[in-house]
């Protein structure tokens, strides 16, 4: 049974995440354990954004639609209340693909050439010689999202700080066509912990590069990603003097392990020298082991019942399609055009 609770007069948040493969362990630190409080104090909608993921894998389109439920069952697996939050899938909201529309014509190409996020995004995907359309007015439907729901917080990375901003330009140019508030400018709820690194040290976690423990890894992918993950490459014996600062193990030990005081403790013995690589990581590894199998066992029981899973999703789906109904209605009432 979806949203039990009346949550109606907390601060409205959106989240969203591009369905392009399983979550892992840098959304877990840097965004699911903030929704999982956030939902106590907020009326929360978490979005599954199949319509974002297919702007740059249209060609591979089942990349999307096959990680739709592996997505919700991750939310589900790691806390998320379907009586605190509303989940709910993109590509089912119609008014969504039509406030696209509508704010497409306050939006300048050029503008959407200079978005920072886009502009990297290009980059690494080889886009340069030929942008989707789709994909380079992305963020005209993520604020589409985001005023659809009327949120005031986005609980975003740093990276979609520019799309937040686009966001409340065609807020400010809806409000200023109407001469009066209809839409809400929204403020970004940024993660406090610091981005968590690759396990190879080199990267943004990837779900494609293969350097990131997704939350329904197996406990040997666990233990293979641990063994692989970088040190410091000057450590070459165990009583040489280490280095802590960019050692991915101890990054990951001071986001996971729950005794503070005993990772300051091995990181003073690390630098002075006398603890081998190979120690520090059995001990990350147990920690992730056991943060991980509660995880890893709750997901896999939910995917076992995929009938509850679209259930859960359509009973979302409908909540919000009259939720954005009413903002599309606001927007067409702007432009004149609520005729019948
Ligand atoms: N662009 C976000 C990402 O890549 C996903 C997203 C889509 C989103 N719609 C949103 C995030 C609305 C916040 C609000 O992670």
């Amino acid at each position: 049974m979806n949203k039990t609770i009346d949550n109606s007069t907390q601060p409205i948040i959106l989240t969203g995440d591009r369905a392009t493969g399983p979550l892992h362990l840098g959304h877990y630190v840097g965004s699911l354990a903030q929704r999982v409080a956030l939902q106590d104090t907020h009326d929360q909608t978490i979005l599954v954004a199949d319509m974002q993921g297919l702007t740059d894998n249209a060609h591979t389109p089942e990349k999307v639609s096959s990680n739709i439920l592996n997505v919700v069952a991750d939310y589900l697996a790691v806390g998320i209340s379907v009586e605190k939050t509303t989940i709910c899938l993109q590509s089912q909201l119609p008014a969504l693909a039509e406030l696209t529309m509508y704010y497409s014509n306050l939006v300048t190409i050029s503008r959407l050439e200079r978005n920072p996020t886009v502009k990297n995004e290009i980059q690494s995907k080889g886009f340069e010689r030929s942008i989707p359309a789709g994909f380079l007015t992305y963020p005209i439907s993520q604020a589409a999202d985001i005023t659809g729901f009327n949120a005031s917080l986005v609980p975003v990375g740093d990276d979609q700080l520019p799309m937040l901003e686009q966001t409340n330009e065609i807020v400010r140019k809806i409000n200023t066509l109407a001469g009066h508030n209809v839409l809400t400018e929204c403020r970004p709820l940024l993660s406090q912990s610091p981005r968590l690194p690759s396990t190879d040290g080199k990267n943004k976690m990837s779900k494609s590069m293969g350097n990131a423990i997704n939350l329904g890894a197996t406990p040997d992918e666990i233990s293979a990603a641990v063994k692989s993950m970088y040190t410091d490459p000057n450590h070459l014996r165990v009583q040489d003097p280490g280095n802590v600062e960019g050692n991915v193990v101890f990054t990951y030990l001071d986001a996971f392990h729950p005794d503070r005081h005993y990772v300051e403790q091995l990181k003073g013995h690390y630098r002075a020298g006398g603890l081998g690589d190979g120690k520090t990581k059995q001990i990350l590894e147990e920690c992730l082991q056991e943060l991980l199998r509660p995880i890893r066992e709750k997901r896999a029981q939910f995917l076992n019942d995929k009938a509850q899973l679209l259930r859960i999703l359509a009973e979302g789906n409908e909540i919000s399609r009259q939720k954005t109904g009413k903002v599309l209605h606001d927007v067409k009432q702007v432009f004149g055009l609520n005729l019948f």
